[in-house]
């Protein structure tokens, strides 16, 4: 089984960027996990991380055909971005939305989720644990 995770932008500074919220866990620490997780489930898997919408739309693009899961933190693009929505829904790639954080729990421009209206799962506020549960779940309900 293939699966894509695509991370969004600032997510590249975890760790720096607001501990109270995010933790204290880097970037390489998700990589860690992310490569430890695919290792033992026995899964490829692919990371992308951008800063720029229009570059995770062509990374969802390039996945149709070759990938057979998705697992996405589309970070701020998660409440502004009708352009991912309509990627997801395009290559038709069952997907499972990751936030680190309670979204739900914070201010109310974030209770918006547009790529979650074309995923399976909505995985929020389990810190970097989300992406082993959003990858097990795609393991357990896809791999051919
Ligand atoms: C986030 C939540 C978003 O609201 C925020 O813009 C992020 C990260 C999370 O993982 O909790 O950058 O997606």
């Amino acid at each position: 089984m293939k699966i894509l995770v695509l991370n969004g932008p600032n997510l590249n500074f975890l760790g720096i960027r607001e501990p109270g919220i995010y933790g204290k866990n880097t970037f390489a620490d998700l990589l860690r996990l992310l490569e430890e997780t695919a290792k033992a489930e026995q899964i490829e898997l692919i990371q992308y991380q951008s800063n720029h919408e229009g570059d995770l739309v062509d990374k969802i693009q390039w996945a149709y055909g070759k990938i057979d899961g998705i697992v996405i933190n589309p970070a701020a693009y998660t409440h502004t971005s009708v352009a991912i929505l309509d990627a997801l829904k395009a290559v038709s790639i069952p997907a499972v939305e990751v936030h680190i954080s309670d979204v739900d729990a914070r201010e109310p421009f974030r209770q918006i989720s547009y790529p979650g209206l074309a995923c399976e799962k909505t995985i929020k506020g389990h810190g970097l644990e989300g992406y082993r549960e959003a990858i097990l779940y795609l393991k357990e309900h896809y791999a051919s």
